[in-house]
């Protein structure tokens, strides 16, 4: 038996959802439900774009279908070639793939019940293969490599057992392990909606005649502005009159209704100013997700994605990481983790220079290739290269069925979600844990670490997510006045050692690319050897401070160098550990995050600086989803 890592209460894959009903005729129908529920795909769109499908049930009792991987103009080309009769039911889905390349076959929805039940779900179907193999031997045959397609099939049979769709659905709920959004309609439920929620977000639209669903109120924001918040574990029937929520038991129970504020643009920003906001704002779900479902519970990893041949692992002598940009820092920062942990060699290069340098890897070298997008051109040619000379390839990404993942070895996924804004954020957290994973998995296989040793460093890595919403809660406002406070600066330099240097790098890098200024990062150590001489009066000079709990004498180091720059007249604004009063009195200010071990501290101590960057280039008046002269993904050498 398997329990899987859920730190958070909540746990929010990506997908979007939407549901409909009315009660209008066809004849004088203002809203059919195929426009409602394109629509809101199309506000949804930003959480998935690797397929889009719909279900109509029509008032005759039909079960009408259309998906098609990639974008929703996929979708909707289709339907203007093939339109779907009128219809006032409907359910609708824009996939971010999990399980299952991004095919037409693996599109949702997914049909059950001899094709009169469809299916839509957002999130991850832990026992999944369990459940399949038990309709496997009752004769139930799948059509996609998808976890929702066994959730539908295991519906279909409650259904025919209670009769009744929501009671189905209340039974099948209890019988998923995971995190889950699913949305049914059956044909022979004209006008209904049924859907449960577990770890997955799920919240309803009150209109009149009218009812709606949605992964977030972005779905139906040009219909209703009353929605209602589902709980955990609760299954709801949506009808033209009537929303109806239930607890797993079938209690009824209460919605907690609220009216949206915010415009059309901030609804699919969740209310944030900008997509990079947002995604600030979904790391502590980010690296929740990324553990997802990765150790049993005997507290050992199993990376089921793990696709390389054990003895291979048990005897690289090298592990050579490959990346550009902030993908390169967080391989930079992994490197720390995985040389303790595995007493391996690691390097880390950058992808575009990787292949020119005639490096040396052979049979026994791991290459590591993190990309958020897996289709940077660069890291392409590098993991073709590796390959070339016999090296195994593990690919680190957020996208999956991308051709990073597709050329490699093996893939471990990291489950952040659509990243929209340009510069990265969540997912090089992702990538941090994802490598760490990684690492702790090696260790495992090749005994370089106890068991209770490594469930100790995964008990602090499930302890993350609750910390970095801590510096969510408590720091941002001090860093927004900080950002503003510094909004004309035309230089900052960022200090950091071990783990901390690479975290200086990515915090230049985000200022660098956010607010158009000259920022550095340095490894505090390196300062004396040129770099100080760029220190003049007021140079704002931003420090990652290490534990005093970490290495010996490393936090009184970077003291030192604090000291060194601040007799040079420089603006110190120092990143410390809760507790920390030392560093006081050599900063003019200081950003405290909580307590962690030395290598979990760059997924806290990244966060102020991702936010400094942030606020300091939207004072400035900068776009900072789109910055200029970049793109999301480079996929040119
Ligand atoms: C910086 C940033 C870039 C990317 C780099 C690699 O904020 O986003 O430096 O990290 O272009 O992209 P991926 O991870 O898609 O390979």
């Amino acid at each position: 038996m398997r329990t899987y890592l859920t730190p958070l209460r909540k746990i929010r894959l990506m997908c979007g959802i939407v549901g409909y009903v009315s009660k209008a005729s066809v004849d004088n129908a203002d809203h059919s439900a195929l426009d409602v529920v394109l629509s809101g795909l199309k506000r949804l769109e930003y959480r998935g774009y690797d397929s889009a499908g719909v279900a109509l049930v029509t008032a005759g009792g039909e079960l009408e279908t259309a998906k098609k991987a990639g974008k929703l103009s996929a979708l909707t080309d289709e339907l203007a070639e093939h339109p779907l009769p009128a219809a006032q039911t409907g359910i609708g889905h824009t996939r971010w793939a999990t399980h299952g390349g991004p095919t037409d076959a693996n599109a949702h929805p997914h049909l059950a019940d001899g094709g009169k039940l469809a299916v839509i779900h957002n999130g991850i179907i832990e026992n999944f293969a369990h459940l399949k193999a038990d309709l496997v031997a009752e004769g139930v045959e799948f059509l996609s490599q998808t976890d929702t397609e066994v959730a539908a099939a295991q519906l279909a049979k409650n259904f025919q057992t209670t009769g009744d769709l929501t009671e189905a659905m209340r039974v099948t709920a209890t019988q998923l392990e995971g995190a889950f959004t699913l949305l049914a309609v059956h044909a022979d439920a004209p006008g209904t909606v049924v859907a449960a929620r577990r770890n997955s977000p799920l919240v309803i639209g009150l209109g009149e005649g009218e009812n709606f669903l949605g992964s977030d109120v972005a779905a139906f924001i040009d219909y209703t502005r009353t929605a209602v918040e589902i709980g955990q574990d609760e299954v709801v029937t949506i009808t033209p009159d009537a929303v109806v929520i239930t607890d797993i038991e079938g209690n009824e129970v209460q919605g907690t209704q609220y009216e949206v504020n915010w415009d059309t643009a901030a609804a699919e920003k969740g209310g944030f100013a900008s997509f990079m906001d947002k995604e600030i704002h979904d790391q502590p779900q980010a690296v929740a997700d990324t553990l997802l479902g990765r150790m049993d519970t005997d507290g050992k990893l199993a990376l089921d994605e793990m696709h390389i041949d054990e003895t291979v692992l048990k005897t690289i002598d090298k592990i050579v990481v490959i990346a550009c940009g902030t993908a390169a820092y967080a391989g930079q920062v992994a490197r720390y983790a995985i040389e303790h942990w595995c007493r391996v060699p690691v390097e880390v290069e950058l992808a575009h220079e990787f292949r020119y340098r005639d490096p040396v890897v052979n049979e026994k070298t791991l290459v590591v290739a993190i990309s958020q997008s897996g289709e940077t051109m660069d890291t392409i040619m590098a993991v073709r290269h590796a390959r070339q000379q016999g090296a195994k390839v593990i690919a680190i990404c957020n996208t999956y069925g991308s051709t990073i993942p597709r050329e490699s070895d093996a893939a471990l996924y990291t489950h952040a979600g659509p990243e929209i804004a340009v510069a990265s954020t969540k997912a090089f957290l992702s990538q941090v844990v994802a490598c760490y994973l990684l690492g702790l998995y090696l260790a495992q296989l090749r005994g370089n670490k106890f068991r209770d040793e490594i469930a100790a460093i995964l008990t602090e890595l499930q302890a993350i997510p609750a910390k970095v919403q801590r510096v969510l809660d408590e720091d941002k406002e001090q860093v927004l006045a900080l950002a503003r406070r510094n909004q004309d600066v035309d230089s900052v330099l960022f200090l950091g050692r071990h783990v901390g240097f690479p975290v200086a790098m990515e915090g230049a890098l985000k200022l660098k690319e956010l607010a158009y200024i000259h920022a550095e990062g340095f490894a505090a150590g390196e300062l004396k050897h040129g770099p100080i001489a760029l220190i003049d009066d007021g140079q704002l000079v931003i420090i990652v401070v290490p534990s005093k709990r970490g290495r010996d004498s490393l936090h009184a180091k970077v003291i030192s160098n604090i000291q060194e720059v601040r007799a040079r007249g420089a603006n110190t604004v120092v990143i410390a550990e809760e507790g920390d009063e030392e560093v006081r009195e050599f900063a003019s200010e200081v950003i405290y995050v909580p307590e962690t071990t030395t290598l979990m501290a760059p997924l806290l101590t990244t966060v102020p600086l991702q936010i400094f960057a942030m606020e300091l280039a939207t004072a400035k008046g900068l776009d900072v989803d789109q910055p200029r002269n970049l793109a999301k993904s480079v996929t040119v050498e």
